[in-house]
């Protein structure tokens, strides 16, 4: 393509641009439909002539901007994800691990209601009193965006439903898609059927998410009051006699070997259905057993996701890179020869580490077999050494970090009383160039900052003009030397820094988190905070025995302890920690809901409790307002008492005066909670 016709097409691509912001956010088209749709087939004109795209081509993007407009609320039961399993093992070790957490027989069979997994977008609808009040979409799990108007469009959503067994108050949940044949009609605007459904939903304007005909299946709930149903096939019956679709695929099953028979069954004839599906969701049918299993940090214990298998190809490597991650983990690389894989090109697939290396025997210029599944990175499965030639190369793994030259280390884990499998750049944090960029992905990334628009390539891109070097750097960018750039107009120069600004206010435990301090993850970071409560009392961890302290937190081991004193010994570390906490303010934290029969009580365990397991003593004692610690103290309120105790734990219980409970005790108090 000449130089003068890319011109041209990036030119039409900035103009579309234009006119999409006047049409979707200031609602105010300034050009006719006609205009603006020969000015996108003439995009898409080019890109089919000489087979290309561009990121900011409305073949790529979703067709319609969605608009930041919509009112943001509060889901009352938060909307979690699913766990993933990819194989019968993954299925085993799920049923197993519920069956040690309720402490069940280990030939227990759990009833499961099986249900296709719709690949859409999923929305809560909020009725009362038998009538739609209101409908959000998932947003962040925690807060959705108020689609009501959108929602009401779908012919598949009762706005009212007059049965008596109806509760009064509930959210119904499930997939708003679009179907195959539909998709069709529109597919030269939209990338795939979930991008189509998810653009519609979010259209600023109800009467263009009517044009494209969308569905809805429902298959769970949230905040409820009055439901009667004891099991989840019951409640999808019910949802059927409500009015509400739901799948014809439904099915409850017993026995893992029965579920991997309908997952293949289903898989075989997945193409052949007018909807997209990418697994099989399993769920404990049982309600109560549901309740007893509860949630993780962002999934349920009671439900699985069985993915489709991953698609293969064969192709050659042609070299073997190194990455540097976030925690200084040199990840090596597979460079491949550019091969199809379920319809996506891949040039590269990850190795994992060096122990992977040996253990495969991977060798440069190999041919090798390599795996795709869904969004997950590709991986190589196998070296074919049978095609193996004189040329293939050996891989020496580097010895000191591509990226700043010190000395590459394997650890050893006190855990697993292993050396680890991955090797890692013996620097800490911010000494290593490539470190840094990764700690920045990570800072402004969803789970932490959440900044939008400052994507992983503009990270990149600012590092490399010096703009941004640490992640305090972020808050005294120059707006005007961005908007100088190539590709940034006054319009995406305001939205970074809108984002910006929205982004200084956030929760601790966000802050914690997005540190990227090893071993402190998500839930470690909301473990902490909870403890902690606030800012300053996280910067006091400057001071070694503070950081001790927080061994008496449930879930903070050695591990985590070791890595906190690490973090804080580097200067640089404190320097941007400190930088941050005078640019930020912290939300207060929302208390807990810490009502219950040990409402802020603390209490310990000691010894084996029979019948019912330790997570699952956990989690009653947390869902009725109390906490669990690992030490005796002064603060403890109860020390509870199973088999075979640490008397030693119970004499110092003893001489601070503290609450002896045994079992049933525990047990007694435990009902008046329910
Ligand atoms: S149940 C607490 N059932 O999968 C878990 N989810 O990765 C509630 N999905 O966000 C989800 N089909 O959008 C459930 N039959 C089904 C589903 C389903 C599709 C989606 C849903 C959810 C995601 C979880």
């Amino acid at each position: 393509m000449s130089n003068s016709l890319l011109k041209q097409y990036k030119e039409k691509l900035k103009l579309l641009d234009k006119f999409n912001k006047h049409y979707y956010q200031n609602q105010k088209p300034i050009v006719s439909d006609k205009e603006y749709d020969e000015l996108k087939s003439e995009i898409l004109k080019i890109e089919k002539n000489y087979n290309f795209t561009n990121l900011k081509s409305p073949s790529v993007k979703v067709g319609y901007k969605p608009s930041k407009k919509f009112e943001k609320f509060r889901h009352r039961v938060k909307m979690l994800s699913l766990s993933n399993a990819f194989n019968e093992e993954d299925l085993i070790n799920f049923q197993k691990k519920n069956i040690n957490f309720l402490a069940l027989d280990k030939n227990y069979e759990f009833e499961y209601s099986a249900e296709p997994k719709i690949d859409g977008i999923s929305a809560s609808l909020n009725y009362k009193n038998g009538k739609l009040i209101k409908g959000l979409s998932r947003g962040d799990g925690e807060e959705g965006e108020d689609i009501t108007e959108n929602l009401k469009t779908i012919k598949d959503i009762p706005l009212s439903i007059s049965h008596s067994d109806f509760p009064d108050e509930i959210d119904i949940r499930g997939e708003v898609f679009i179907e195959t044949n539909d998709f069709k009609k529109i597919e030269k605007d939209f990338a795939n059927p979930r991008n189509a459904a998810s653009g519609s939903l979010r259209q600023k304007n109800p009467k263009k998410t009517e044009l494209i005909p969308l569905k809805f299946i429902a298959y769970t709930f949230g905040f409820n009051s009055n439901l009667k149903e004891k099991k989840q096939s019951d409640f999808i019956k019910n949802l059927d006699k409500w009015g509400f679709k739901i799948s014809d695929l439904n099915k409850t099953i017993k026995g893992i070997n029965n579920l991997v028979n309908y997952h293949s069954n289903i898989e075989k004839k997945r193409f052949t259905l007018n909807y997209d599906i990418d697994g099989i969701v399993y769920k404990v049918n049982d309600f109560s057993l549901q309740k007893r299993l509860g949630f993780m940090a962002t999934a349920p214990r009671w439900a699985i996701a069985h993915k489709f298998s991953a698609n293969y190809s064969v192709t050659k490597i042609i070299n073997i890179d190194i990455q540097v991650g976030r925690t200084g983990a040199l990840t090596p690389v597979a460079k491949v020869k550019p091969v199809n894989i379920g319809g996506v090109m891949v040039s590269n697939a990850t190795l994992h580490n060096e122990d992977e290396i040996n253990r495969k025997d991977i060798r440069i210029g190999d041919t090798v077999k390599i795996e795709r599944a869904g969004d997950v990175i590709p991986h190589v499965i196998s070296v074919d050494k049978k095609l193996r030639t004189s040329k293939s190369q050996k891989y020496i793994f580097p010895n000191n970090c591509p990226s700043c030259g010190s000395k590459t280390i394997k650890e050893y884990n006190s855990t697993t009383k292993k050396i680890d499998a991955v090797r890692r750049c013996s620097n800490e944090g911010f000494g290593c160039e490539k470190i840094s960029i990764e700690k920045l992905k990570h800072f402004v990334s969803k789970d932490a900052l959440n900044i939008e628009g400052l994507g992983k390539k503009v990270v990149e891109k600012f590092w490399d003009l010096k703009f941004i070097k640490f992640p305090d750097d972020i808050f005294n960018l120059n707006f005007k030397k961005i908007s100088e750039l190539d590709g940034w107009g006054p319009l995406s120069v305001e939205n970074l820094k809108n984002s910006i600004n929205k982004s200084k206010k956030l929760k601790l435990d966000k802050f914690i988190y997005s540190l990227g301090i090893r071993h402190i993850g998500q839930e470690n970071a909301k473990l902490i905070s909870e403890f902690l409560k606030d800012y300053s009392n996280f910067i006091n961890l400057k001071d070694k025995h503070k950081i001790e302290e927080l061994s008496n937190i449930d879930g903070i081991g050695e591990t985590q302890i070791n890595s906190l004193k690490a973090f804080f010994e580097n200067k640089t570390n404190l320097m941007v920690t400190k930088s941050l906490g005078r640019i930020l303010t912290f939300e207060k934290n929302v208390i807990k809901k810490n009502k219950g029969v040990f409402s802020n009580k603390i209490l310990m365990f000691t010894g084996k409790l029979s019948n019912i397991s330790r997570a699952e003593a956990k989690s009653i004692v947390e869902n009725n307002g109390g906490k669990i610690v690992s030490n005796v103290s002064k603060k403890l309120d109860y020390l509870v008492i199973g088999e075979k105790p640490t008397s030693r734990k119970i004499k110092i219980a003893n001489d601070l005066k503290i609450k002896i409970l045994n079992q049933k005790d525990f047990e007694k108090i435990s009902k008046l909670g329910q």
